[in-house]
């Protein structure tokens, strides 16, 4: 990688300002996956056991107004984070002013800071979510370095990513936003072949330009899921009441043209009248289904021929299920196919965040993969190709 990290740069003695992504869902204030906040102990560690003086700071959820700011409090967070840490994570209710400026000026060596939801600066003007210039320059002002840590959110140029970089003498990378760059950045720029991406969730307009790049890249492209019925009906056959998105069947066909056969699609299908958790009535090709039915997951020989094209795969990039997984009876094709990656032995897998990551995990599968992206949106324009605002901000080594 050619980004600098935090191994690059001296801690010891420094305020070292983090951005991190602590943007994780919760439920009557109890974080149901704080996976984004177990990767980002590495950085964490790292900078207090080498001296430095942490500064952490993160947005959580979308705050338009004073109203929103009760459950948007970071404060849960800070006590979660200090639960792993079993260290002391000195919490402040501010995003600036005196109490913070004063609480920072307190911090010694090794110890940590975190204050509150940089979004509660969005109330007046969204001064972080549009990068107002003073807010970016005043918080680079409470550091002498910045490590941006908060891959989930390299996607946005906000004042506390691109607005503190623009104001301090070096931003840095921490050790999960390297891992990211490293395998989602790897996969698409210099992917160990057979490449293999494999595709599902609803629409295909949400991953247009995430099929686009993929064909660019991969060997093979397999898509399942609900846009799997656009493509089979841009093929001229016949998708009942399955999901199906009318208005892209041209783009669709544009897209099988240009692949020359690197798509593939799934072969058979659980058929049912209702979008319920009912077992399928019955499984099979796409032309067994009657007008009135529906397809809400891939079928077992779907299964069989991915994992057979999975199995000579040297990368796989994972994103988006392979049917209605919440429901148990449409649980399989995203199942399976969540097995035949995770028993690759000798293939790096990468799982693209959003859904395909919170099934890897649900499902008990995600130690068998060799990368669970944390970002949602910043995942998929990363494989869109797109260059990143969070990344791009990062020195060059
Ligand atoms: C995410 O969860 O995708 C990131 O934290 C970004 O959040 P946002 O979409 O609210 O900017």
């Amino acid at each position: 990688m050619n980004k600098k990290t935090v191994r690059d740069i001296e801690v010891s003695g420094k305020k070292v300002l983090i951005r991190v992504d602590f943007n994780v869902p919760m439920q009557d204030g109890e974080i149901t996956d704080e996976n984004r906040i177990v990767e980002a102990l590495p950085t964490i560690k790292y900078i207090v056991d080498n001296g430095g003086r942490a500064i952490l700071f993160s947005h959580l959820g979308r705050v338009a107004s004073a109203e929103d700011k009760k459950d948007a409090t970071l404060a849960p967070v800070a006590k979660r984070l200090q639960e792993l840490l079993q260290k002391e994570v000195k919490f402040v209710p501010e995003t600036r002013g005196q109490v913070l400026e004063e609480a920072i000026a307190n911090l010694k060596d090794g110890e940590i800071l975190m204050f509150e939801n940089t979004r509660f600066e969005d109330i007046e003007g969204k001064k972080e979510s549009k990068n107002n210039p003073e807010l970016g320059k005043y918080w680079a002002s409470l550091g002498d370095v910045f490590v941006n840590d908060a891959f989930g959110t390299a996607h946005r140029a906000h004042a506390s990513n691109a607005g503190i970089a623009a104001n301090i003498k070096e931003t840095v990378a921490g050790f999960l936003l390297e891992k990211e760059i490293k395998f989602i950045g790897g996969a698409v720029s210099n992917p160990k072949r057979p490449f293999v991406a494999i595709l599902g969730g609803a629409k295909v307009s949400d991953k247009i330009e995430v099929i686009s790049n993929l064909l660019n890249v991969a060997d093979k492209v397999i898509i399942g899921g609900g846009m799997a019925y656009t493509f089979l009906k841009a093929q001229g056959f016949e998708v009942g009441t399955s999901l199906c998105e009318i208005e892209k069947l041209d783009l669709a066909k544009e897209l099988l043209e240009k692949a020359d056969g690197k798509i593939v699609l799934p072969v058979d299908f659980r058929f049912t009248k209702k979008f319920e958790n009912e077992p399928a009535s019955h499984v099979g090709p796409i032309t067994d289904i009657k007008a009135d039915e529906m397809s809400l997951d891939i079928g077992p020989k779907s299964v069989e021929l991915f994992a057979e094209i999975l199995a000579t795969a040297k990368t796989v990039v994972w994103n988006g299920p392979m049917g209605v997984f919440e429901m148990s009876n449409y649980a399989h094709g995203t199942i399976g196919v969540c097995e035949a990656i995770a028993n690759l032995k000798s293939a790096t897998t990468i799982v693209g965040g959003g859904d395909s990551a919170a099934a890897a995990i649900q499902f008990g599968y995600a130690s068998k993969f060799t990368h669970i992206s944390t970002g949602g949106g910043a995942s998929l324009e990363y494989l869109e190709g797109k260059l990143l605002p969070g990344i791009e901000i990062v020195a060059n080594k």
